[in-house]
């Protein structure tokens, strides 16, 4: 029996933030699930940064979306009818999904999660790509130390919320930058240290007040001429996790900062990644994250938007500065 289904493409590639015109809703018809396929109603829609590099037409880690077509990202969704042995009616799943409200993928294309363990949205959240992303820039590139000072851009969204617990749980002084003073209040609540809203405060002054003894670890979200400061109060043998740079991606003319006499005055580490590169490592990290989620050590915040039509907001309200913790869509309606 066919399914009627609305699905988001990508209707014009944004020059800076993405407006409305950027998107469009078409109405679809789907066929039953084919052999091998399952028919998944989407529950949660991650809108994630990445997702505006990929709105551009040019070469990264990842193509570009095509235009006219639906764009697809993180995702968990409901398994309605399957054709396939290895998972159930009512099983929940997660993937590289479309933004549609149904559709047939091959099995083999999503992951089963344990809806009994955590609640499904935090398999988008503390325990699925952000909170990766948090462990492996933490643990394996920043290696905060007992006592060392950790700074962190973005510190009230998905991804620097998490890290600076992680950080925390290492011994390090976190100090969080973010956007507003209820981000502030957030950090403080989840155990950061020190709080800085960029804002509202001189950058270079509030780096001087929290941080007395330098900075050991800058696990930077932001890039740009945030970073451009930051950097600058590097301690000896500092430790720079390039994770993101948000604020450039609708600004390409923001380069931030020239890093070299930076790095070489406080024989600093700076080194990118992207989350794939510890995908050999993701099983035991998951497990660990589910543990700390479970034991209470690692809280998280969701900012939840209802409704697939609130799906382009949502994805917009990331350059705003919308959220706290994770952004996502429910749209199980
Ligand atoms: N390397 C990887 O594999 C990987 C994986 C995931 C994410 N990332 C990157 O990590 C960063 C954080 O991702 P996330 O998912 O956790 O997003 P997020 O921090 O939850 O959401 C975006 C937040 O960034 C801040 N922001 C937006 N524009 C800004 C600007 N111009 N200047 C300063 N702050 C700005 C806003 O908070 P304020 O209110 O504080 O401004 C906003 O709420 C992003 O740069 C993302 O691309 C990298």
């Amino acid at each position: 029996m066919a399914t009627k289904t609305r699905q988001i493409l990508l209707h014009e590639r944004p020059n800076g933030l993405p407006d409305k015109n950027t998107f469009a809703f078409k109405h679809i018809e789907i066929d039953s699930p084919a052999e091998g396929e399952v028919l998944l109603q989407m529950i949660y829609i991650s809108v994630d940064p990445y997702m505006r590099g990929r709105m551009d037409d040019r070469e990264s880690y990842v193509p570009p979306f095509p235009l006219h077509k639906p764009i697809a990202g993180g995702a968990i969704a409901k398994v309605l009818e399957s054709r396939d042995d290895s998972l159930k009616e009512g099983d929940y799943v997660t993937g590289n999904l479309p933004w549609q409200q149904y559709v047939n993928v091959s099995a083999s294309d999503v992951r089963k999660v344990q809806a009994e363990a955590a609640p499904v949205s935090a398999y988008l959240s503390a325990v699925g790509m952000p909170g990766l992303t948090a462990y492996f820039g933490t643990l394996s590139i920043g290696q905060p130390k007992q006592g060392e000072t950790f700074v962190i851009s973005g510190g009230a969204g998905a991804v620097g919320s998490l890290a600076g617990q992680i950080a925390k749980m290492q011994g390090a002084r976190v100090v969080g930058i973010a956007g507003t003073d209820e981000k502030l209040d957030y950090m403080k609540s989840i155990g950061f240290d020190e709080v800085i809203n960029y804002k509202t405060e001189d950058l270079t002054k509030a780096i001087k007040r929290t941080c007395p003894d330098k900075v050991d670890v800058y696990f930077d979200n932001v890039g740009g001429e945030m970073s451009d400061i930051v950097l600058d109060h590097l301690n000896k043998f500092a430790r720079v996790v390039q994770c993101g740079a948000i604020s450039t991606y609708n600004d390409p003319d923001n380069y931030g900062p020239r890093v070299q006499f930076k790095l070489i005055k406080s024989s600093a580490l700076m080194k990118g990644f992207i989350i794939g590169d510890y995908a050999d490592e993701f099983e035991e990290a998951t497990k660990q994250l589910a543990a700390w989620v479970a034991s209470g050590d690692l809280q998280y915040e969701e900012t939840i938007l209802t409704g697939f039509d609130r799906i382009p907001e949502a994805f917009i309200g990331l350059f705003t500065g919308r959220n706290t913790g994770k952004l996502l869509v429910d749209v199980s309606e």
